[in-house]
């Protein structure tokens, strides 16, 4: 492949800028500048520096962001920034997108990805992968509320109800929840329906993937194969 197509597959900018930053001088394949934008080489195991950072190759990319509070996970906010703010220019220009949304005020372990197929995969309810999120209450929940949870509850409009797949309360205002859909404020409509409300929200896991602790709200780190095999546990 093409120095210039290996850059442009990796959001480095438009044919004629990859091109002429290559011909500049700026763009180092394996610690070695190279001038030649059309000097064949195999992408996998590439690393690219440029503007003095270096970015391994990736045919696709996959990465876990924690999201924070305040931010929307739409290319097109209404009222509040993108969380595709977050991410680097050269992520933007690969057109990552989330894999399913978070609300607003929700914070935690968001996906984002440039893999429409890995997108649906996660996303079909079939695939039945457990999203796990901790929701502080507004008022205390007894244990036997669980078991409503567990039993399912029927949310406004739906026909047929949604269970929580585990639940556990570590305090009487911390529950602890997870689900396999992810239906719109599923987690939200599912505590109002036991006349309760969420005062905040964190997913702090996905199938076997959970949001590292050390990882600051507004951060994002890559994910390797390792990761992504944890995500079908
Ligand atoms: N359930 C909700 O109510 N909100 C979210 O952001 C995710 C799950």
């Amino acid at each position: 492949m093409k120095l210039y197509r290996i850059l442009q597959s990796q959001g480095f900018g438009s044919r004629k800028g990859c091109l002429a930053r290559v011909r500049a001088g700026a763009v180092a394949v394996n610690g070695a500048v190279c001038g030649d934008p059309e000097a064949e080489l195999d992408p996998a195991g590439l690393e690219l520096t440029l503007d003095g950072v270096t970015w391994a190759y990736r045919e696709k990319a996959y990465v876990l962001m924690h999201k924070p509070a305040g931010y929307e996970c739409s290319q097109a906010p209404k009222h509040h920034p993108s969380v595709y703010s977050l991410l680097p220019e050269q992520l933007r220009n690969r057109g990552l997108q989330s894999v399913g949304r978070l609300d607003e005020d929700t914070t935690g372990l968001l996906l984002l990805t440039d893999d429409g197929q890995f997108i649906h995969a996660l996303s079909s309810p079939k695939r039945k992968v457990a999203k796990v999120y901790e929701a502080t209450l507004r008022h205390p929940m007894a244990q036997e509320q669980l078991q409503t949870l567990l039993d399912g509850v029927l949310l406004h409009g739906d026909t047929a109800p949604v269970r929580a797949t585990a639940c556990e309360l570590p305090s009487p205002t911390l529950l602890r929840l997870t689900i396999t859909e992810g239906k719109y404020h599923q987690v939200k409509r599912m505590v109002a329906a036991c006349s309760n409300r969420v005062e905040s929200l964190c997913r702090v896991a996905v199938g076997g993937l959970s949001l590292p602790e050390d990882l600051v709200p507004g951060h994002w780190i890559w994910l390797d194969e390792d990761d992504l095999a944890r995500l079908w546990r």
